[in-house]
């Protein structure tokens, strides 16, 4: 019955975007900068050599953006103190090439990011930009320091150039908001880039920055990159700090809410996530370790039976399919197919555990400053288009609300969740990784995913086993949107499951330009 329901409100929601929601297709201006195209470590080794000046790669990218901008709506804030930083760094460069020794203390080569830049979204601390979180009732809301990740990134040499657009108060895996409108995908402008850190996925997708700085608290960094065909990876929980990130999490509950970074070459995954984390890299002492992949596991697993979910699309099943036989293929890996029936229960698990983890209810976090909202009034405001709430966040707030009513055994959820875990971490052990896409469906259409929440159920199940994740693009499908697959492993082994995202950008390639490169 469920299903029939949703077949039927698939259909209008289709009929509805065939009929008002096409010939959006525009094809962005082509890359014409070779700088854009260098991932962040060229970047920095370039600089550091003195072969190029970190002024011109902030130009490079500031011209970028302004071009695409228009189109894809990612960018919310430009920090034009970028340039000032890069002069620094460049006069620095030229008097330690001279064979000065460094008036700060600090060699350029102990700076692995220098003159890097990079975005940030907009519910993470950049000391002096906007963090409104998408609220309208924040639009003036200034950060007054750096969070600690973004501090570690500029301690390492990179400089933040822009902040990017995020959904309402990051309910919801798209990203608009009555603040800054929505976010495009730069494949196919009429479909989302995903959420929450969808603007970075979008621009750094679309050249406009090199590395970027989200979180993760159900599939915030994953999604966003699946949608948009770059990688992103989730860290295993409490390596990053949380300092500086909205919304707080109580600390019992934090395993589930951790940043990370998106970018569009492999190469850049480890250096970003040392940069981000600092001295507390220390705590993933494996992540440069070399991986023998003829010596792992791999376990996979195509979707869950859930009847609200929208079924897996062959494209996105194909591409699973292609990795593993490439691994069975190449390394004589034996790969297992498993069926996690507990996998059925965990978006269950997810969204109480969500309810347990919140340290301010739903109501008052979208009133912010202005206090608890009342939801019946605003969904009646929103009905004449008056609200300055979204849908979706109002939605959220809804299914939030009658949730609160019901009696949940938080104890039994805990015990439950601690017991799959358990179960998933012998299995892969330390030498396994765990397959299984990042979503059922490519990028939908953007009034489609009101219709969709449990598709997430994909990504959140990682998040209440606290596991790291890449999120790795497979290309595109035959009408050009990418197709991305989750690599997951136990905690602490990230460098399994990046060391498999890299083995699949050499064999298949990885971020492909959503416009022509003429350069
Ligand atoms: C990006 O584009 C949008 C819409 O096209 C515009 O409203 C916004 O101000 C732009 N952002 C910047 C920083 O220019
Ligand atoms: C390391 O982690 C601790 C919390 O566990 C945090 O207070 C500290 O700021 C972190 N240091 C860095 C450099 O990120």
């Amino acid at each position: 019955m469920l299903r029939l329901v949703r077949l039927f409100v698939t259909f209008c929601v289709d009929l509805y975007t065939m009929l008002f929601n096409n010939g959006k297709k525009q094809i962005l201006p082509p890359i014409a900068n070779p700088i854009l195209l260098m991932s962040a470590v060229e970047i920095s080794n370039n600089i550091k050599q003195g072969k190029l000046k970190a002024r011109n790669v902030i130009e490079a990218y500031f011209e970028r953006i302004e071009s695409i901008n228009l189109s894809i709506n990612a960018v919310i804030a430009i920090r034009e103190d970028a340039l000032i930083d890069a002069d620094q760094i460049d006069a620095k460069v030229q008097h330690e090439l001279r064979g000065n020794q460094p008036l700060d203390g600090v060699s350029i080569q102990d700076k692995p990011l220098l003159g890097v830049p990079f975005s940030v979204k907009d519910s993470i601390g950049v000391k002096g930009m906007i963090i409104s979180v998408g609220l309208y009732s924040r639009r003036n809301e200034v950060a007054l320091k750096d969070s600690t990740v973004v501090a570690n990134l500029r301690e390492a040499g990179a400089i933040p150039i822009a902040i990017t657009n995020v959904p309402e108060m990051l309910t919801w895996y798209d990203t608009y908001n009555k603040l800054f409108g929505q976010t495009n995908n730069p494949y196919d402008l009429s479909r989302t880039p995903g959420g929450t850190t969808g603007g970075e996925g979008a621009l750094i997708a679309a050249a406009g920055s090199v590395i970027g700085v989200g979180s993760d608290i159900g599939g915030s960094i994953r999604i966003p990159a699946s949608f948009c065909g770059i990688y992103g990876h989730k860290v295993t929980p409490e390596i990053l700090s949380r300092d500086g990130l909205l919304p707080s999490v109580k600390e019992h509950m934090s395993y589930m809410f951790t940043c990370g970074p998106l970018c569009r070459y492999v190469s850049d995954i480890i250096p970003t996530v040392k940069a981000m984390a600092g001295s507390n890299i220390s705590r993933l002492p494996n992540i440069e370790q070399r991986v023998d992949l003829s010596q792992i596991s791999i376990y996979y697993m195509f979707e869950t039976d859930i009847p609200w979910k929208t079924p897996l699309q062959q494209c996105v099943k194909n591409g699973l399919l292609k990795v593993v036989s490439y691994f069975e293929d190449e390394f004589d890996v034996n790969c297992v197919e498993i069926s996690a029936n507990e996998f059925n229960r965990c978006i269950d698990l997810w969204r109480e555990a969500m309810l347990e983890a919140t340290t301010i209810p739903i109501a008052e976090a979208l009133g912010d400053k202005n206090g608890k909202i009342s939801i019946s009034f605003e969904i009646l405001k929103s009905l004449f288009g008056l609200s300055h709430h979204t849908p979706k966040s109002l939605l959220v707030a809804l299914l939030t609300k009658a949730q609160m009513k019901k009696q949940i055994d938080f104890k039994s959820n805990t015990k439950r969740t601690a017991k799959l875990t358990r179960k998933f971490s012998r299995l892969l052990a330390d030498n396994g990784v765990f397959l299984y896409p990042s979503h059922p469906e490519v990028a939908p259409k953007h009034e489609s995913t009101f219709f969709k929440m449990f598709n997430i159920d994909h990504t959140t199940v990682f998040n209440i086993m606290g596991m790291p994740v890449t999120q790795c693009p497979l290309g595109l499908n035959e009408d050009g949107l990418p197709i991305g697959l989750q690599i997951a492993s136990k905690a602490y082994n990230d460098h399994l499951t990046i060391a498999v995202a890299s083995e699949i950008y050499k064999a298949f390639g990885g971020w492909i330009s959503p416009s022509r490169v003429q350069c």
